[in-house]
């Protein structure tokens, strides 16, 4: 996959080989515009072209890498592992990191798409123009991807009316919902209304948004969540394991996912100046209509769980946050009950695993005995 990356190279710095401090200065700058600077920011930000290139150059791998990801968990379930076509809608599409993503899983040979039909909507003319060269560049061969974009504003209800009548198999917000119901435009219940029709037209559709995995987006995101299943009936796929309410939210906490990725290697020189970019921060959910979920594909029984912190290790024991039946809860194996090369100490934050015993100390905490089998599922 890496091989690929210097065609983001070349679309930023275009006949010249970049220094380190230039590449740096244009990521930074483009960071500051979503943390420090977020406030501030205009709508037209893709219109910069320095934005434009700091954000080709990082965030578009870092992008690709998240739909990778997520990608890569959906087509685990056989319906549509395969698949040989595909119908996508990618709404704020930006220079379509979802699309090129599902072009690294088909030349690894993880999925078998033989055609892709891809519609992006966006509102600035400079963010579609590199979308389409990156296609050109990185579309595998054997693949018939037909890709279209519409300019225009996603706050307009007006455009779901045609929309909707593609029945799009995958329907995708990727860190653009946020803006667009921060610029308040949009209703929630507007936007739910969108939603529902799309399953009216389509019910085997999937709905993915994606969100930075900041405390602020991550509880909104689930919030919305929490929204869709109770007014339309969606079920989550994954991260969540079932409709329950988010636990996260009940126990005034949050979630996020935080995935290790192979960075591009015009980037690694970031980490010798203190910039953590090895792992990638972000809040999803993946919904659909037929109820099924990422834990079907899993072999095995027992309880499953889904670990949603890092593992901390204490004075005597060691334990996790696990979400479990909609409850967020505290879960510890004892130092005296394992021995340092066990399971336990290897799930990792965002993996699933299975138990086949359990201690309840109280309604949100319990203790895993000596005996307990411990199975890890899936590490995303
Ligand atoms: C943070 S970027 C995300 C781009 C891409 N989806 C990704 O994951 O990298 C947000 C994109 O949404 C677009 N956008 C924001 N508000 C929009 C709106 N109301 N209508 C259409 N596009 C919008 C922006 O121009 C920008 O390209």
């Amino acid at each position: 996959m890496k091989e690929r990356y210097i065609s983001f190279l070349n679309l930023s710095f275009p006949n010249k080989n970049p220094t380190k401090e230039q590449i740096k200065n244009l990521i930074l700058k483009t960071s500051n515009l979503f943390t420090f600077k977020s406030a501030h920011r205009k709508s037209d930000y893709m219109s910069d072209e320095d934005v434009l290139r700091g954000y080709i150059l990082y965030f578009v791998p870092v992008n690709i890498a998240k739909h990778y990801s997520i990608f890569k968990e959906l087509f685990r379930y056989p319906f549509l592992k395969n698949k040989k076509d595909l119908k996508i809608l990618d709404i704020g599409c930006g220079p379509a990191p979802a699309l090129l993503s599902l072009f690294n899983l088909i030349e690894e040979g993880i999925i078998y798409l033989e055609q892709i039909k891809y519609l992006g909507i966006e509102s600035e003319e400079k963010a579609i123009s590199i979308a389409e060269k990156l296609i050109s560049d990185l579309k595998p061969e054997k693949l018939i991807a037909e890709s279209e974009f519409i300019k225009a504003n996603a706050s307009d209800l007006k455009i779901y009316k045609n929309l909707i009548n593609i029945k799009p198999d995958i329907v995708i917000f990727s860190n653009s919902l946020g803006e667009i119901f921060e610029k308040r435009e949009i209703e929630l219940d507007d936007f739910i209304e969108i939603i529902r029709f799309f399953y009216y037209k389509n019910p085997k559709t999937t709905l993915i948004i994606i969100e930075p995995g900041t405390k602020k987006a991550s509880i909104s995101l689930h919030r919305l969540r929490d929204s869709l299943i109770e007014k339309i009936g969606l079920y989550p796929y994954s991260p969540c394991l079932n409709d329950l309410p988010c636990s996260a939210l009940k126990a005034n906490n949050w979630c996020y996912e935080e995935r290790k990725w192979s960075p591009p290697d015009y980037l690694n020189f970031l980490i010798s100046v203190g910039l953590q970019i090895n792992y990638i921060k972000f809040s999803y959910i993946v919904l659909r209509k037929d109820r099924v979920n990422i834990k079907d594909t899993f072999e095995g029984d027992g309880e499953i769980i889904k670990n949603t912190s890092h593992l901390l290790r204490e004075k005597g024991k060691s334990r996790l946050w696990a979400c479990w039946k909609g409850e967020l809860i505290d879960m510890e194996k004892l130092k005296r009950d394992f021995s340092e090369d066990e399971i336990w100490l290897k799930i990792k934050k965002g993996d699933y695993f299975s138990i086949d015993k359990y201690l309840k100390l109280s309604n949100k905490k319990v203790r895993l005995p000596k005996d307990c089998k411990i199975k890890i599922l899936y590490s995303p």
